[in-house]
Parts: C-alpha cells; structure tokens; sequence
C-alpha cells in the first residue's frame, strides 16, 4: 500500500501543538500542501510551517478562533487564496475544562461546546461548500473531498468531572454520522477519529509521573500513545487507500475503550 497525498490540500484546526501539528506533519510528509490553523499561538505554528517548508513541503500558518464564524470564513478563504482548493479538513481543535458537574460555570460548559462542537460544526460547513463547489477531481482523489472529526474514547466512555468534554464528543460522534449520511453521495468521506491517552499538553498531568502508572491500568496495550500514532491515522483516513471508510470512528487507544477494569471483574 503506497500513500501519497500529492496535489492535494490539507486543512488542520488547532494544528500549532499536540495531535493537530502531528497530523500536520504526516500530512505534509505524505505530500499535501498544509494549512496549520492556530487560534493563541502564532510561534509554534510558524516555526511548523517552517520545518514543513524547509523539508521540502508546502505550509502557512493562520489564525482563527473556530468557534466564530467570521474567523472560520477567513480561515477557508486564506487557504484558498493560498493554495486554490482544499481536499482534507483534520477539524481537531478541541479544549477541556474540567470541574465537577455541581461546580461547573457555564462559562466552562460553553466555551467547550463552542470550541469542540460548534466549531467543527462550522469548519465541516465550509468544507463541504468548497468540495461542492470543485466537485470531483478523480486525478487527485477518489474521493471529492475528505473531513476527518477528531474526537476522543469520550465520545463513547463517560468522563466524571468532564461533562461538558464528554458531551461535546458525544456531539462530534453525531454530528460526524449525520454529515456521513448527508453527503456520502457527492463521494464526500466523513470519519472521526477517536484518541484515548496521548501524551500532548492537553494532558500533561495524567500522562507524566505517577500519575502515568495509573493511566497505564486504563490501557490494555500498556502504553501511552504518542502524537505520531493518531497523525498515522490521520493520513490513512485522508488517502484513498481508505477510500471506502465512510461514517465510522477508528479508536487509536491502545485499547482504553475495552473498558480494562472488567479485566478480572464484572
Ligand atoms: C483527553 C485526554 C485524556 C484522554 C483519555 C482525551 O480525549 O483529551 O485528556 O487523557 O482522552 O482519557
């Protein structure tokens, strides 16, 4: 199986750290030209648009807040300025806010619907305008366009004291369906991904120390991921070579989501 990923275009919210700039990356690596969107970090997210280029491959770094829908407007039409299409959109950008349910502001609970769900509600918007609007392109891909949902073990396993988490991937597991089964006719291909544990910044705390023994109990293949794991996936899920992978979520999770405590009990 050879994957290439050559002529295409490839969007990535929240791409300036974590599992958005590892799928950036293996993107770029597999060939496509890259669009590393950043919401409060214009330096890491340049100096990746950098590394890209100075490997050969093609990159710009731009800002939008994917929760308003002015800035994910602008953010498609600077990549189209830039790049004139867009075959891929990675709609990863995700935050938490933790806090048990009783104490939860609703600041907390909307900020994170906003970011995790509106906002890939609006970025696979605009995605499907603009694949509509190029129509096919069969030398490129078989497929029309491609939108990969990142969500998360949580879309299925319920988190105490991430409610609003939770919640938001439980959306972004409907939403994806829905759109699936909206447009799979126009060879537009909708999947998610699912991560479990993967050392990044959103989890520094429970994937470094003690606290990584603990998290261990959870994985049944006995360590934690590493961005490398879900970009892989990424760029499966993108290329053709997956071209009839329609409306489902790939969990990379090292198994966290076979519910390891009935191991020995239950
Ligand atoms: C969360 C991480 C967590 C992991 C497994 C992810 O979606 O963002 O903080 O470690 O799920 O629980």
């Amino acid at each position: 199986m050879h994957i290439s990923l050559d002529k295409q275009v490839a969007l990535v919210t929240g791409a300036s750290s974590g599992l958005g700039a590892a799928a950036a990356r293996g993107l770029a690596e597999a060939g496509a030209a890259v669009v590393i969107n950043y919401n409060s970090q214009p330096e890491p997210a340049e100096a990746l648009a950098e590394e890209i280029k100075a490997n050969g491959g093609q990159a710009i770094a731009v800002a939008a807040d994917v929760s308003k829908e002015e800035d994910v407007l602008q953010l498609f039409e600077a990549t189209l300025q830039a790049f004139g299409r867009l075959d891929i959109l990675v709609a990863n950008s995700g935050l938490q806010r933790d806090a048990a349910t009783v104490d939860m502001t609703l600041a907390d609970w909307n900020k994170v619907l906003d970011v995790n769900l509106t906002g890939q509600f609006l970025c696979a918007r605009s995605a499907l305008r603009q694949f509509a609007a190029q129509g096919p392109c069969p030398d490129i891909s078989r497929a029309t366009g491609k939108i990969i949902h990142m969500s998360s073990v949580h879309q299925l396993i319920p988190w105490a004291g991430h409610a609003n988490y939770a919640a938001s991937k439980g959306g972004v597991d409907l939403l994806m369906r829905s759109i699936a089964q909206e447009v799979g006719e126009q060879k537009i291909r909708v999947n998610s991904i699912a991560p479990g544990a993967i050392a990044t910044a959103i989890n520094r705390k429970a994937t470094e120390g003690d606290a990584a023994q603990a998290l261990l109990k959870l994985i049944p293949y006995a360590r934690i991921g590493e961005g490398v794991d879900v970009a892989n996936a990424v760029v499966w899920l993108a290329s053709d070579a997956s071209d009839y992978v329609h409306g489902t979520t790939l969990f990379v999770d090292g198994g966290m989501s076979l519910y390891p405590g009935f191991k020995d009990n239950g």
